[in-house]
């Protein structure tokens, strides 16, 4: 296949050889009070040793409902079709049995709230010790040393002291590393972070974000990154997957996706781009328009009623193609570096066309900044 033909589960970063998770056609539909609510509708991505992937979108995009699938977590009145491979292990379609036991073992998830995640009437040593013992048939004795060993492997100040402690006794940023921990228990090809770090201050959001990175280095771990904050995916993801309508619509490497924006949502989400440098935690801008109704999405381009590029040509459904080397994204009119319509900031209706600063300097603010991260955390 030649690099820019069609592909539906391409992703940036390696070949073939380093999938570790292969997303194709996923779709998940929920039926609530006689609706069908589609929540994700043909996600298809490939997430690959070793990477960061940072999944971003506005609220209710599917980026939480399409994870939780790949590990079993969605309600029973979840519809899942599609394929979610783990090397040669489907995912989709396992029984709660199978699933089981690759929760944990081969994909693990960390989320936003340690402190409902963990068990306040044990020791943080104790937890960890039980999800060691869970995923290997291991001596208790040899699994307390094992767990003090991820509790120094996921920075934890006195580890051996803190082994003995109770939740309630550590700060949120202290759980959360020994939620990390716990997830590590089963030595995860796939570790998926939820928000994981929303609700720590900032200092303590970055110590995680590096000692994720630092994780995914030393031990290959391919890592989900799905947050609010764009600043967090420019600066530690290595891969940017923008998500709207349960589907995505932009897939490239970091530095190329900020460098050069293609699809107007993304374009809009990313209104604070020149601002990435200056205030490194970002939040999306807020867009325009009504979020889409998912039980009843629009024909075409789901962006359609918001975008001010739509055309008639919209009213069909863009395909995520790769239509630059190693750049996908879904639309009809991508934007371009000299576009006026869209620079600087949130696609609003109300607002007049031309909204920010020039498109040049925009466009070469967003190099800037995109240089700059990979300088500083590469
Ligand atoms: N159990 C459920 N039953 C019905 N609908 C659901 C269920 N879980 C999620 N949804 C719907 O699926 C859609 C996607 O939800 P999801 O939680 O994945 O969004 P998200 O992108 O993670 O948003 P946020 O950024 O707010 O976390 C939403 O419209 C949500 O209401
Ligand atoms: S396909 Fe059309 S409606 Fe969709 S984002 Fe592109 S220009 Fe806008
Ligand atoms: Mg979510």
């Amino acid at each position: 296949m030649t690099m820019l033909e069609k592909t539906t589960t391409g992703g940036p970063g390696g070949g073939e050889d380093d999938a570790v998770l292969t997303v194709d056609d996923l779709r998940i539909t929920f039926s609530r009070g006689g609706k069908l609510i589609h929540a994700v509708n043909g996600l298809s991505y490939t997430l690959r040793r070793g990477r960061m992937l940072a999944i971003i979108g506005e609220s209710g995009s599917g980026k939480s409902v399409s994870v939780r699938a790949l590990m079993g977590l969605l309600p029973p009145s979840a519809y899942i079709t599609g394929s979610a491979r783990l090397h040669d292990i489907e995912l989709i379609g396992r029984s709660d049995k199978a699933m089981r036991e690759i929760r944990g073992r081969d994909v693990a998830m960390v989320f936003q709230d340690p402190a409902r995640s963990l068990n306040p009437t044990m020791s943080v040593g104790a937890q960890i010790t039980e999800a060691l013992r869970m995923q290997s048939e291991i001596s208790r004795k040899a699994a307390a040393e094992r767990a003090v060993e991820l509790l120094k492997l996921v920075r934890l100040p006195a580890a051996e002291r803190r082994f003995h402690e109770y939740p309630h006794q550590l700060s949120g940023g202290m759980r959360q590393r020994v939620m990390i921990a716990i997830a590590l228990a089963g030595n995860p090809k796939v570790l998926i972070a939820d928000e994981a770090t929303t609700a720590l201050d900032v200092t303590t959001q970055a110590q995680i974000m590096e000692l994720l990175v630092d994780l995914q280095e030393r031990l290959g771990t391919a890592v989900i990154l799905i947050s609010h904050d764009l600043g967090l995916a420019a600066s530690y993801a290595d891969d940017v997957l923008v998500m709207y309508a349960g589907r995505a619509v932009e897939h490239a490497a970091t530095s190329t996706l900020f460098r050069n924006v293609r699809m107007p949502y993304t374009k809009a989400l990313l209104g604070a781009i020149p601002q990435l440098t200056t205030v490194p935690h970002s939040q999306l801008t807020v867009i325009g328009g009504q979020p889409p109704d998912l039980s009843a999405l629009p024909t075409g381009c789901p962006f359609r009623p918001r975008c001010p590029k739509a055309t008639e040509k919209c009213e069909e459904a863009p395909p995520l193609d790769e239509h630059e080397p190693g750049h996908w994204y879904a639309c009809w009119h991508p934007v371009s570096r000299d576009d006026p319509a869209l620079t600087g900031g949130a696609i609003d209706e109300t607002a007049p066309e031309v909204a920010g600063p020039p498109a040049n300097a925009d466009t070469e603010d967003a190099s800037a900044a995109a240089d700059e991260h990979e300088e500083v955390v590469r």
